[in-house]
């Protein structure tokens, strides 16, 4: 085969892509991965989950420091920070992990190719890049090209003060006051990051709460921690109309619909993200789009049988790890396996303080399914590691469904909340009962101990609760 002819071309090398394309090697195929970025990771590596989780370190340590310390007996007078230096930090954990990617191509036999991929034929793209065009021809394909921020038409992204995750991400400067359309995820993350650090944070959110994909009690205990840590939020509300001058924005805005004119010197837009299929020629060579979204069979076959599409450009949620799974599945599909994904065991994480984390059905989705469903709910302030680490707040809900009383949901807020829930991704997996968990011998002190007692309190046998 000539270096221009592959067994498999992957286009997009964040999650989905890179895990696909290092999976396909790994099974014997001859790999190329296209990127139309000068880094590979895609957003989640470069501008995503990993640039905002290393600010919100830095920015939850600071405010530890600032608000925890003195409680937990450390004395440091006026506890102050280093923007640059934090910013200059994430950039290196991302010049690592892409770095880190890299490699791993390499060591793979993975072709990368730096260019923007569009397809001139069902076999055949047509790569530009910055030395000019170049033809790559395949048996197979992989759609990995992820999503981007949707824009408000009033607003239109500058990336400077008004600014999609990838802006805010990048500001130069901690701004005196920031609004926030859309309190969803990247909404509430962001938000937390500038708050902690001294700005005047308003988030405007349409529905009447935030991150509304989450089972309800931790979007109202999400609600009611941010607000008192100091963020505003203006529910049922709708931004209709900016004005810009400079870096002061005035935005009209109805609030329970009544119009107010709130100001800020950042504006983040983050109402949702939409699949990245333009501009591939998709339509072209009749590969079925769906307002945007391509449309994929339960093996990720496009209505072009040899083209496979992963990740956030089809159905399901905008996640990092459920592109990575399907990146590996499909990669397996493609050489002949029985290989697919779980959609009932992806969880769901928020990254604030106190963390968010979901896994299966909420609790209203079970019931609305007319699932027979005990619930289990216990607060980490019966915890005792939680108490020893003076961080109480939150608790741990799960739902058990059936005769068996099999775990088909599990909801935390609190700390560590983001590495707790990983427990149930094989309870759920593996259809545990609630018996099994609150019967397992779990460590002691251990934060842990909130989930067994949970299925306990859902049982009507735990020990720790009233
Ligand atoms: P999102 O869908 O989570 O939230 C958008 C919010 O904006 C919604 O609450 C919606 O009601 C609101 N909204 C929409 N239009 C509005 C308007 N005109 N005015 C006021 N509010 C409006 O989308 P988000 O936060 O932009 O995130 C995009 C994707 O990225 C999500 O699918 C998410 O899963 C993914 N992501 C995941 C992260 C994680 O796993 N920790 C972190 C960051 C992003």
């Amino acid at each position: 085969m000539s270096d221009t002819k592959f067994d498999i071309v992957v286009i997009g090398s964040g999650p989905g892509g890179y895990v696909a394309a290092i999976r396909a090697a790994q099974l014997g195929f001859k790999v190329a991965c296209i990127e139309k970025e000068k880094t590979l990771g895609g957003t989640c590596l470069n501008v995503g989950c990993i640039p905002s989780k290393s600010l919100l370190h830095s920015s939850e340590s600071y405010s530890w420091l600032k608000h925890e310390a003195e409680q937990n007996g450390i004395l440091c007078q006026k506890p102050s920070f280093d923007f640059d230096k934090m910013q200059s930090n994430k950039e290196e954990v991302v010049k690592g992990l892409t770095q880190g990617v890299a490699s791993l191509f390499k060591h793979n036999n993975i072709t990368a190719i730096q260019g923007k991929a569009k397809f001139v034929s069902t076999h055949m793209l047509e790569v530009t890049s910055k030395d000019g065009k170049s033809i790559i021809e395949a048996t197979n394909f992989i759609l990995a090209t992820g999503s981007e921020p949707i824009p408000l038409p009033f607003l239109p992204f500058d990336e400077k003060t008004i600014v999609s995750s990838t802006g805010a991400l990048a500001l130069k400067n901690v701004p005196k006051k920031l609004l926030v359309i859309g309190g969803g995820v990247i909404g509430v993350e962001l938000a937390s990051v500038y708050n902690r650090l001294g700005s005047e944070v308003t988030i405007i959110e349409m529905l009447d709460q935030i991150c509304a994909g989450m089972d309800d009690a931790i979007s109202k205990g999400l609600l009611q921690s941010l607000k008192k840590q100091g963020i505003t939020f203006h529910l049922k509300s709708k931004a209709t109309e900016a004005k810009v001058k400079k870096e002061k924005i005035q935005l009209k805005v109805l609030i329970e619909d009544k119009s107010q004119t709130v100001e800020g010197n950042v504006v983040l837009v983050a109402v949702g993200r939409r699949p990245y299929s333009f501009g591939l020629g998709l339509e072209e060579i009749n590969v079925k789009l769906e307002k945007g979204v391509v449309v994929v069979d339960n093996n990720f076959r496009t209505t072009q049988k040899h083209i496979f599409a992963i990740g956030d450009l089809i159905d399901g949620p905008m996640l990092a790890h459920k592109a990575s799974e399907e990146g590996y599945a499909v990669a397996e599909i493609i050489a002949g396996k029985n290989t697919a994904v779980n959609y009932l065991a992806i969880p769901n994480i928020i990254y604030t303080h106190p963390e968010g984390a979901s896994i299966g059905l909420t609790e209203k989705e079970a019931r609305s399914k007319n699932l027979d469903i005990v619930v289990g709910n216990v607060s980490f302030r019966g915890n005792s590691r939680a108490r020893c680490n003076l961080d109480t707040e939150g608790f741990v809900k799960v739902i058990g469904a059936g005769p068996k009383r099999h775990l088909v949901g599990m909801h935390i807020m609190g700390a560590q909340a983001s590495e707790l829930i990983n427990s149930a991704v094989v309870a759920i997996e593996k259809q545990t009962t609630l018996h099994e968990i609150a019967t397992s011998l779990i460590g002691h002190p251990t934060l842990s101990e909130s989930i067994k007692e949970a299925c306990g309190a859902a049982l009507k046998c735990a020990v720790h609760s009233l």
